[in-house]
């Protein structure tokens, strides 16, 4: 062997041998010694600093505590090995619930948790879903056999074409890569774990506000969050200069959240000029778009409506990614199907990527669970299963609608000071009410009304019984409370 060649050799395992002495030390670290060790910008380093400043709030949370983190056997003896556990806060959207479920009083009304909910206040599962699941009853020859790391491929298949429109060349010149995953959280997570291993920018932009599990998700997955403005409390509208001048200060190639429609919480969405905006300067500065599309039909009635921003930017032949979730519009919360699909430049590339997204998948949770795919499959490929629930889907986005002008119409007859406008403007599951902290508080106290502490209101968890309720609260609340 000619001697350089036998140095290279030598000098790559002496960076292998410091590689792993690396990896084995960090068992051994704090947090502390974790950040300060992790200086350069590896990728792996990356999600250590990230993963250790995580670590670093929780573990000085204990020490707050003052609790002593002992190490005791884990005999039937002796204090619990976990004593040392802080009680966690509970999460700002579902600990709304946990409230609720606590107040023994009849009036109480929730209108925290973006659930749907018929008139007369009772969960909803679809006709069309029950048809389905019968079907799938009633097939003899279907087993319960793992599915593929990817999950169901006519679930895959048919979920691209619905998101994307049935007759996108995107789709057609398998341009797409898509996998089933656990709803549109599992499909947000796999999605960022995919572009923190593999994307060159590891920064995501996300609006403010979001919903409240995005930087959580994304940080966690190893990305790096920062914000862009989105909308104004004055006008209770898009802040759309704010959002411009943001994106266009964003580092090239920098990855941008988008909401692709029915934005949560605020229900504010652009207008499609101005998503054409959008998309020309985030196409201009090379940035990547992440839609999360988890009302699609329910913002409008309309799913290939409320799809257009994502069709708008997979026209142009550029790419992005698209997490989809069947939580809201076929009412399958519990279920958690999703999909995540990335539109990528070419056949062979998309290829290579679904490739990686399965090493991302396999030590996550192995391969999805099939009953939840298997109904959206069942609905989707039959022509008058998915008529049937474009139908039932136009009747809950119906009913929400309804409900915006009846608490309008209801604010404005008892003279509630303010201007209600945005109730009826906004579009969605939810309206952000402008209500601030204490009279949220307020109303949870005096007229057992429960929403989140940003005055967000699930409209779909209001009937028209429940109106008149809201409005006297809101009324008391606005003119009691500052
Ligand atoms: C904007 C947004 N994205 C994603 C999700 C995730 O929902 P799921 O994981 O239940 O599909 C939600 C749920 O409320 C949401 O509002």
């Amino acid at each position: 062997m000619p001697k350089k060649s036998k140095r290279k050799k030598k000098r790559k395992k002496k960076k292998t041998k410091r590689h792993s002495q690396q990896k084995f030390s960090f068992t051994d670290m704090n947090a502390d010694q974790l950040l300060n060790n992790s200086s350069s910008s590896s990728s792996t380093d990356r999600r250590l600093r990230i993963l250790a400043k995580h670590l670093q709030s929780t573990s000085s949370s204990a020490m707050e505590s003052n609790t002593v983190v002992s190490a005791s056997p884990t005999s039937a003896a002796g204090s619990s090995v976990f004593a040392h556990i802080v009680q966690a806060p509970e999460d700002p959207i579902l600990g709304v619930t946990v409230a609720y479920n606590k107040d023994p009083s009849p009036v109480k009304l929730n209108l925290g948790v973006g659930a749907y909910r018929t008139e007369e206040g009772k969960p909803l599962v679809l006709n069309v879903v029950r048809q389905a699941e019968q079907l799938l009853v009633n097939d003899s020859s279907r087993v319960k056999e793992y599915l593929p790391i990817v999950g169901l491929a006519d679930f895959n298949k048919l979920s691209a074409k619905l998101i994307l429109g049935a007759d996108s060349p995107a789709v057609q010149d398998n341009r797409v890569t898509t996998v089933q995953c656990l709803s549109g959280t599992g499909s947000l997570r796999v999605g960022a774990e995919f572009l923190a291993r593999h994307y060159h920018e590891r920064t995501i932009y996300i609006p403010v506000p979001t919903w409240g599990n995005h930087p959580k998700v994304f940080t966690l997955a190893g990305l790096a969050v920062k914000s862009y403005r989105y909308y104004d409390p004055t006008t209770r509208g898009l802040n759309f200069q704010g959002l411009l001048e943001d994106l266009q200060s964003a580092p090239s190639g920098a990855i941008v959240l988008l909401h692709a429609c029915a934005h949560n919480p605020t229900g504010v969405d652009p207008t499609p000029q101005q998503w054409e905006q959008i998309r020309q300067l985030m196409r201009s500065k090379a940035l990547l778009p992440f839609f999360d599309s988890a009302y699609q039909g329910f913002a409008s009635g309309s799913l290939d409506a409320d799809a257009q921003s994502v069709r708008m930017f997979v026209a142009d032949g550029g790419e992005c990614l698209v997490a989809q979730s069947y939580a809201k519009n076929m009412g399958l919360y519990g279920e958690r199907v999703g999909a995540l699909s990335i539109v990528c430049r070419a056949a062979d590339v998309a290829s290579r990527v679904e490739s990686q997204l399965k090493l991302v998948i396999r030590p996550m949770y192995s391969n999805p669970p099939i009953h939840g795919a298997s109904i959206v499959a069942t609905i989707l490929k039959d022509r008058n299963m998915f008529h049937e629930w474009t139908l039932e889907l136009k009747a809950m986005a119906d009913r929400i609608i309804s409900m915006r002008q009846q608490l309008f119409d209801a604010l404005r007859a008892r003279g509630t000071p303010g201007d209600w406008s945005h109730i009826i403007k906004q579009i969605g599951m939810f309206t952000f009410t402008g209500l601030n902290s204490e009279q949220v508080t307020f109303m949870r106290k005096e007229y057992h009304i429960y929403m989140t502490s940003d005055g967000r209101i699930s409209m779909a968890g209001l009937s028209s019984r429940t109106v008149p309720h809201l409005t006297d609260a809101i009324h008391a609340a606005v003119t009691k409370v500052a």
